[in-house]
């Protein structure tokens, strides 16, 4: 299977043009809030939000409803690429409707909604939009020929969920009838469902992401029995298991879905490192959120009445109570645009953007 998969990638690749990137005109987005772009804030039912100062404060200036200082690795990406910044589908639609834009854009939209998880159910009583929700909005507007089928092949499809399902797992006032093995099971499910719609839309460079360590986000704080001086070992397990069944699952793409490529980016491995030795990468905290209160700033969320921020917030790698920072999303952004197999594999997003499709 192994070799099998290695050939295939290696014919694509040397069928590709010599000229870069402008392979790829576009990039759809769904998730959580490591990707979410805004659409939370145009869904005036969710009370998962990050439309409020200081968010944004240190790239846009502004809060824009991303959940971090500045950009997230979508951003990074496409700016790699030379596209422009997707704009959350909901602002889109807003925008199509009341007649300000003629079309959908052209470099993609942004699905993604923080708090959403790969398990329907994950805060739904909290208002946010499920990744399956988000395929079904993207379906709609495929079949409804509002994005065209051509540029559907040539785009990149960035996917990344789990981190939120397996947090609400360790919330004791709901606890889960599954245990952690079932749990990450029925949440693989959900996942090869995911992949499989999205093949039969015409996508065709997937890329998914691992989980970072989510046992080390200062909200762990929050957790009765989670420690407060390391990473809550229990549900790092939980979260390497998941990981380990979604490059599974991408190590079929190639065999199952003829003429689709898909590319694990080893987040967890790549955050490993900044947490090891944090001055290499520029932090002088990858413990702490730069802004929150209470232990490890992890128990308010940033921006909240009584919340403190740092001086520095691109000295942390952790910006509030779950997300990374800008600084870490751009090292995080580097290393999947560039990186060798150990951050990216079978092929780096470079690459992956470069291939072209005529062989198959
Ligand atoms: C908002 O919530 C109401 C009541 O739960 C529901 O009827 C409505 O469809 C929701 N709107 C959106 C945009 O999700
Ligand atoms: C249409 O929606 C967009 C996006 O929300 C908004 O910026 C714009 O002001 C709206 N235009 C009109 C005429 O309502
Ligand atoms: C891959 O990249 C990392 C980070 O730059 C580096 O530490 C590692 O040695 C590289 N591994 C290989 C096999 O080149």
């Amino acid at each position: 299977m192994e070799k099998l998969y290695t050939v295939l990638v290696i014919i694509l690749i040397f069928s590709s043009t010599l000229a870069s990137s402008r392979n790829v005109p576009a990039i759809f987005v769904f998730g959580d809030s490591i990707f979410d772009a805004g659409n939370n804030h145009f869904n005036k039912n969710c009370s998962v939000q990050a439309d409020f100062s200081p968010y944004g404060s240190t790239f846009f200036h502004q809060p824009t409803g991303r959940f971090t200082n500045g950009r997230t690795v979508a951003d990074f990406i496409s700016q790699f690429i030379g596209i422009d910044l997707q704009k959350p589908y909901l602002e889109a639609q807003i925008a199509v409707i009341n007649g300000s834009r003629k079309d959908y854009p052209s470099n993609g939209i942004n699905f993604a909604s923080a708090g959403s998880g790969v398990l329907q159910g994950t805060n739904m009583d909290r208002g946010v939009i499920s990744i399956q929700e988000q395929l079904r909005q993207f379906q709609t507007l495929v079949e409804q020929n509002q994005i065209d089928k051509n540029l559907v092949q040539k785009s990149l499809f960035f996917l990344e969920s789990g981190s939120n399902d397996i947090f609400n797992y360790f919330i004791p006032f709901d606890p889960p009838t599954l245990d952690p093995d079932a749990y990450v099971q029925a949440m693989m499910k959900e996942v090869a469902n995911l992949i499989d719609q999205i093949y039969k839309l015409g996508a065709r460079r997937i890329a998914l992401f691992s989980l970072g360590p989510v046992g080390c986000v200062p909200a762990r704080a929050l957790l009765l029995g989670a420690p407060i001086n390391r990473c809550y070992g229990k549900m790092n397990v939980m979260v390497k298991k998941y990981n380990k069944g979604l490059e599974g699952l991408i190590n079929n793409i190639p065999i199952r879905y003829p003429g689709a490529i898909g590319v694990y980016g080893a987040i967890y491995d790549i955050v490993q490192r900044f947490l090891a030795i944090p001055t290499r990468y520029g932090f002088s905290d990858a413990t702490s959120a730069c802004c929150g209160n209470g232990p490890l700033r992890g128990k308010l969320q940033c921006g909240i009445e009584g919340y403190e921020i740092c001086l520095s917030p691109n000295e942390f790698l952790f910006w509030d109570y779950f997300h990374p920072t800008e600084h870490a999303y751009k090292l995080i952004s580097e290393a999947l645009w560039g990186g060798n197999k150990s951050q990216i594999r079978p092929v780096n997003l470079k690459n992956l953007a470069d291939i072209t499709f005529t062989l198959v």
